[in-house]
């Protein structure tokens, strides 16, 4: 299968994907038969860039990393926005790895939805479309005979969507729990280790860059309520919105509370559950005691693990040690492979 392809933002993602592409373009070609152009590039600061000749990895990456436009490298004239860039790049996938809205999604639900509408795959890295948006944007993929693939929203690039969605065939979801959140986690393991109170741990975290400046989206359990969401409603049927989560974060933790948690032999993780309950989904995020032998309390650091409680397998648990973008760009990849397998028309 020949693709080609645009990048919808070229920040730590798309780039970590710009260079995992270019060092498996040949594992692609040779043992998936998959060969692909880059055709556009589209920024918010940096430019955008349509040639459907195509254009340069390696030129994009080097511009971006001096700090110069991309725009140089289209053909014609620059799009003035993203929207109409995507209505005119012709690309046959968009890579979407713009940043998260946790409000309502927003602009990159618009961009998903324009990208299948005209008929073309959409690989997403950004959990807001398929919390707001998922219902509707599955059923247009369907609809054009395109893919949506947006494995790595959860889990960074863990298959945790694609276990539940190819690996338990036959099997009934009954409840998925977990820690979905890297910075809360890293928060918690540095008050539990070091002895730090809250706010140090939080400035910890800002230091080595996995939290926000602003990081009341991570501390808040709003990136938890997310992907909760994100699990419930594709794996579980649910049609939720993160407001329903009504999640409770860290914010309250404090340094006596995990010292107390950890005489008591227990230690303080935010948990994301979701839940079958008469006939429909519950779900919730609030830190919780778990005792020392629930493999919630190994997970330690920027670390993540999600467990499936399903009426054949019973319990199953999977752990990601240490996410980053470069284990998101492999999400997007698989993604990518899993495209060109057909599996969308599985779907
Ligand atoms: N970082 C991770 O490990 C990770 C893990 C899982 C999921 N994600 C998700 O992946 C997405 C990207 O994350 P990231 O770390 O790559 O973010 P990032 O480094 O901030 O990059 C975002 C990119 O999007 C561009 N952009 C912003 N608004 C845009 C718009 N309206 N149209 C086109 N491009 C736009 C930015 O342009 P400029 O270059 O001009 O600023 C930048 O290139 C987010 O949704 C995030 O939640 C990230």
């Amino acid at each position: 299968m020949h693709l080609d392809v645009a990048f919808l933002g070229f920040g730590n993602v798309n780039r970590a994907l710009a260079q995992l592409l270019l060092r498996k373009a040949s594992t692609l070609q040779t043992d998936y038969g998959i060969t692909f152009n880059v055709v556009g590039i589209a920024t918010h600061s940096r430019g955008r860039a349509i040639n459907p000749a195509g254009l340069n990895l390696g030129d994009a990456l080097e511009r971006v990393t001096r700090g110069e436009s991309l725009q140089p490298l289209g053909s014609g004239t620059e799009p003035p926005d993203t929207l109409e860039f995507i209505t005119r790049c012709p690309a046959d996938l968009f890579f979407e790895a713009t940043p998260t809205n946790p409000r309502d999604g927003q602009p990159a639900l618009s961009y998903v939805r324009t990208a299948l509408g005209k008929g073309a795959h959409v690989v997403s890295a950004n959990k807001g479309p398929v919390a707001f948006g998922y219902r509707e944007l599955a059923a247009l993929a369907r609809e054009r005979g395109v893919g949506f693939f947006f494995e790595s929203t959860v889990l960074d690039g863990a298959p945790a969507l694609g276990i539940g969605r190819e690996g338990l065939p036959a099997a009934h979801i009954r409840r998925i729990r977990g820690v979905f959140n890297s910075t809360t986690n890293y928060i918690l393991t540095r008050m539990e280790a070091d002895g730090l109170d809250l706010e140090a741990a939080i400035c910890e975290a800002q230091a080595i860059g996995i939290a926000e400046t602003d990081p009341t989206l991570d501390v808040d359990g709003w990136d938890s309520a997310i992907k909760t969401v994100i699990m419930a409603n594709v794996l579980m049927g649910a049609d939720l919105r993160p407001s329903d989560v009504e999640p409770v974060g860290v914010g309250e933790i404090t340094l006596e509370r995990v010292r107390q948690a950890q005489a008591d032999g227990k230690r303080i993780r935010l948990i994301c559950l979701a839940e079958r309950d008469q006939g429909a989904v519950r779900v919730s995020v609030r830190p919780e005691l778990v005792s020392l032998d629930d493999p919630l309390a190994s997970v330690s650091g920027t670390s993540s693990l999600i467990e499936y409680e399903t009426d054949t397998l019973h319990r199953l648990t999977v752990i990601e040690h240490d996410p980053g973008p470069d284990t998101t760009a492999y999400g997007l990849l698989a993604d990518m492979v899993n495209l060109a397998r057909g599996r969308h028309l599985a779907a």
